[in-house]
């Protein structure tokens, strides 16, 4: 089992979740965060004051997944998400060692 961690812009979370449904992902968490990624460098000048205004809102999905659905799904979001434009967003993949559906008690891929 692997967890995408996945954010996105506000925009794109209809097409996110229609993506995750039709990889046949059993389930998702969703936040809403604040993030920057690599132009955080973007300064503003203020009353002599360094302002970072590049924190944006965004978007985060986590989902836990079954190994073999992990390159399908990163290709469907990659096709589907990204506008070619800088702020996109980013995946990270984790490994998970183990669930539980607490409601059975089931364990590891039975569980997602
Ligand atoms: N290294 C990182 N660690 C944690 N979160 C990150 C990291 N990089 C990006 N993010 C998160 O992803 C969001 C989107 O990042 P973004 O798409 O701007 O990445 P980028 O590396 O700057 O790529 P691009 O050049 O396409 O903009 C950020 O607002 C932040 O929440
Ligand atoms: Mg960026």
């Amino acid at each position: 089992m692997k967890k995408l961690e996945i954010i996105i812009r506000p925009d794109k979370l209809e097409t996110l979740k229609e993506i995750l449904d039709e990889c046949g992902c059993g389930g998702m968490t969703i936040m809403a965060v604040m993030g920057c990624g690599q132009q955080k460098g973007s300064v503003n000048q203020i009353k002599n004051m360094k302002v970072n205004i590049n924190l944006l809102p965004k978007i985060q999905v986590n989902a836990v997944i079954k190994d073999e659905q992990v390159e399908n799904t990163l290709l469907e979001i990659n096709t589907k998400i990204s506008s070619g434009t800088v702020g996109d967003g980013k995946v990270f993949v984790y490994d998970v060692d183990d669930a539980m559906r607490i409601r059975t008690g089931e364990r590891g891929g039975k569980a997602i």
